[in-house]
């Protein structure tokens, strides 16, 4: 006997990377970043501790954060919203569209906390297979659903879609649209531009990857103001926390740091994904700071749990058993883990 809704029990749960207890690893499963984040952000936080900021509740709509935001981004204030990570915006977004049996439509392989969403809500999950070049499918393009995401750069791929294929489909699509742009900044441009022709179009992005904040949960949302209204309608009070708020100000404010970590970034992933390849991987061309590495019709797992074993993690996914995928760490992380996958699979029939 469950006290839980009947979807409840049913609900296959999302799980996520591990995050050992012990010290120790390297760490290149959750697509975390590297590099520490802005030494403003440090200062920032130790400023609201010594004011004694925390005994007070933070202002509930992000205060010096969605300003920041609407700095950086060029968006007036009423076009942003700020969320406990982009995952509650995700949320808080899947909640404002979605009910009982409607439909929510997304190309596949994605991040797969949008099927634990669609769960919650009870919708109908339209899972449309990528082609093999991982452009948009002509059947996701044309359908009818009450919601469609995207997510660009993919999670688990890495690869990214052109400006004008998000383009076609918001022109196609009667419904809004989520574009997922939790790893942008490690790509070559946005759909920011298509905001303004496009009411339907909702961008969320995170400062987990790029700005090396996963441990605060801030996360950002980009909309007409009626979405936002939605948003703002449907959160908690107070969702973001005054150290979030005023830590992920301070890395907004300092967005030139973000960019040199993440041509840091970049620069290893590029090198990295030939050495994959010079190994006999299929490499995703990925836009993200991390990577998909496949071997056809073969297991992979042994090779994850090997890593394991050596103190490195990355990420299996046993829906995708034939594949691996590798956050980019620092270089000297790479070469290690680059090292370890050599002598591993030396001899071995992979
Ligand atoms: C595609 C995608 N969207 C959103 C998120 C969530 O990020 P956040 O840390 O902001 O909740 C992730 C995290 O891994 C992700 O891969």
């Amino acid at each position: 006997m469950s006290y839980f809704r009947e979807v409840i029990n049913f609900m296959e749960e999302y799980i996520p990377g591990e995050q050992p207890e012990e010290e120790g690893y390297i760490k290149l499963n959750t697509n975390e970043n590297p590099y520490p984040p802005s030494p403003l952000v440090e200062e920032k936080i130790k400023e609201a501790l010594s004011e004694g900021r925390i005994s007070l509740y933070p202002p509930p709509l992000g205060g010096k954060l969605r300003e920041k935001a609407q700095e950086v981004y060029g968006l007036p204030r009423d076009w942003i919203a700020v969320g406990n990570g982009s995952d509650e915006l995700l949320n808080l977004l899947f909640r404002l569209f979605l009910g009982k049996g409607d439909r929510v439509a997304y190309p596949f392989p994605t991040y797969t906390l949008y099927r634990t969403l669609a769960f919650l809500q009870e919708a109908e999950r339209e899972e449309i297979p990528f082609p093999p070049d991982f452009s948009l499918p002509d059947s996701f393009l044309g359908c009818s659903a009450k919601l469609k995401v995207v997510s660009n750069p993919n999670s688990p791929t890495g690869t990214f879609l052109s400006l004008s294929q998000i383009e076609k489909l918001l022109s196609l699509s009667s419904c809004p649209v989520i574009v997922d742009e939790a790893y942008v900044d490690f790509a070559p441009y946005s759909v920011f531009s298509l905001l303004q022709d496009f009411p339907n179009l909702i961008i969320v992005r995170t400062l987990s990857k790029s700005f090396s904040l996963a441990g605060l949960r801030v996360g950002l949302l980009f909309a007409s103001p009626d979405i936002v209204r939605g948003i703002l309608k449907i959160k908690d009070s107070y969702n973001v926390g005054i150290l979030p708020q005023v830590g992920g100000a301070a890395a907004l404010e300092d967005i030139e740091y973000m960019k040199k970590n993440v041509e840091k970034i970049k620069s290893t992933r590029e090198w990295f994904s030939e050495e994959m390849r010079q190994l006999g991987f299929l490499v995703y061309p990925s836009q993200a700071n991390f990577i998909m590495v496949k071997k056809e019709r073969r297991d992979l797992k042994f090779l994850y749990e090997e890593l394991k074993r050596r103190k490195i993690l990355i990420r299996y996914f046993p829906e995708w058993p034939d594949s691996l995928r590798i956050t980019i760490g620092k270089e000297k992380e790479m070469k290690i883990l680059l090292a370890a996958i050599q002598e591993i699979i030396e001899g071995v029939n992979v």
